[in-house]
């Protein structure tokens, strides 16, 4: 069972680890994991503070609990921030990163954490049927991103924050610019008198960019694959189907 804690951007802190725990009795899970998205996604791709992290993970081995880091986007809250992995990493049992995403290979992520929890975790990978053979060639590719996609990561950044700041003058757009931290604009377009979906559809039709509905709200997402030609499409784009 999971038990879903409400913080600000995706970011809670000791005090909500603390107010999410139930009573030890029959009727209660025994909870045994805390979980924490790096960069929250939903937060719009917010960084954790490590202070915050650290508290985090204090309360959470108070409550006799372990504490995973879904860093799926984890290397982009390190470009941002200056903050090695390893520092993000050192209060947690374990650390997951995507090799896909923002470091642009087709496929695979990384774990890590204890000798002990990877041999049961590999365990558990070939129970659910994740044996992969062969699997160098998928390997390869992602040494490759952790050796050349890294520090690009950055231009990413710049390229949410420049598309965030343009849509931000269109009328009918609402997104907080100054809140782009990383690679994700969330913008809402209610404003044009345009539904999410209506307004996606068109982007696509119209103008051959890509940009989903999540949830209400709008999301662009910056990676490998996105130029600054890529970025000044999509800002003219969005500027044509809002109408203005
Ligand atoms: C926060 C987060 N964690 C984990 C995953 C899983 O990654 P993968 O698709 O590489 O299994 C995703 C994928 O979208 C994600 O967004």
């Amino acid at each position: 069972m999971t038990r879903p804690v409400r913080g600000v951007r995706g970011i809670f802190t000791a005090a909500d680890v603390d107010a999410a725990i139930r009573p030890k009795n029959r009727h209660a899970p025994r909870q045994k994991l805390v979980s924490i998205e790096n960069t929250a996604n939903l937060g719009g791709g917010a960084i954790w503070p490590l202070e915050t992290v650290k508290g985090v993970a204090e309360a959470a081995r108070r409550h006799g609990m372990r504490l995973h880091m879904d860093g799926a986007r984890l290397l982009n809250a390190v470009v941002a921030s200056g903050i090695p992995a390893a520092d993000f990493a050192a209060d947690c049992d374990s650390v997951w990163i995507d090799l896909s995403k923002g470091l642009g290979c087709p496929v695979g992520g990384v774990l890590a954490g204890s000798a002990e929890f990877i041999e049961e975790a590999w365990r558990f990978k070939h129970q659910f049927g994740g044996a992969m053979r062969q699997a160098g060639i998928v390997a390869a590719a992602g040494v490759y991103a952790l050796e050349h996609h890294v520090d690009r990561l950055a231009d990413d950044h710049a390229r949410a924050r420049r598309f965030a700041e343009a849509i931000a003058t269109v009328k009918g757009i609402r997104v907080a610019a100054n809140e782009i931290e990383t690679n994700m604009v969330y913008f809402h377009v209610d404003g044009t008198g345009q539904d999410g979906a209506t307004f996606s559809r068109r982007l696509l039709a119209e103008h051959g960019v890509r940009i989903g509905v999540v949830g209400g709200p709008m999301r662009a997402v910056t990676h490998l694959d996105v130029d600054d030609a890529g970025i000044d499409a999509a800002i003219a784009a969005v500027r044509a189907v809002a109408g203005g």
